[in-house]
């Protein structure tokens, strides 16, 4: 299997993420590459590719929707999905705009992991600010939100990150 990691990371977390799921890979021929180093032109050459991205506004970076849109009509068939956020609950559906084009083209998508990761692109001040323009109650929640995410993706969700690279290739 030849594999491609790929990703966006603004402030390192989801890059965390991707070296785990590399170590989870390790028996396969894996490269990891920052999307902006990716040549949309070979990605074909692939028989999977993993995308990964923070959560920027309920939405995946853009780069990595370039990626694909360059690279099509020539897609591999098989592509994982992985992101990290900062909200406990996952609502979102960020992949949306990629998942479409794959359709379009037939290529599967394999699986799917996302964990936390903590909010540090955005200064405490302005997220303290943000929290104070909410009602005494959700102000209260998200401060205790605040609290869990802090240092996140922490060692239990590397390690469910480098588990989902190590169980990735039975679902292929
Ligand atoms: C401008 C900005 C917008 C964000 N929007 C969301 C969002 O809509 N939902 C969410 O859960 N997290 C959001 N986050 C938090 C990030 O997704 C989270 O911290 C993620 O781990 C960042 O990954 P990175 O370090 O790989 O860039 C946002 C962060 C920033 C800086």
């Amino acid at each position: 299997m030849k594999i491609l990691i790929t990703y966006f990371s603004n402030t390192g977390n989801t890059e965390k993420v991707a070296y785990s799921i590399k170590e989870g890979l390790k028996e396969n021929e894996v490269d990891l590459i920052p999307v902006k180093d990716v040549d949309a032109s070979k990605i074909a050459a692939y028989d999977l590719v993993l995308l990964g991205s923070g959560i920027y506004a309920s939405r995946i970076d853009k780069s990595l929707v370039n990626l694909v849109k360059e690279a099509a009509p020539n897609l591999p068939s098989k592509f994982a999905y992985f992101c990290t956020h900062a909200s406990l609950e996952f609502y979102q559906k960020p992949f949306y705009n990629i998942t479409k084009i794959l359709a379009e083209h037939g290529s599967k998508i394999v699986d799917e992991f996302d964990c936390v990761g903590d909010n540090i692109g955005i200064p405490l001040k302005t997220r303290m600010t943000m929290f104070d323009k909410l009602p005494e109650d959700k102000k209260k929640k998200a401060l205790e939100d605040m609290e869990k995410i802090k240092g996140r993706p922490n060692k239990v969700d590397l390690d469910k990150a480098k588990r989902f690279g190590e169980t990735l290739l039975k679902k292929v």
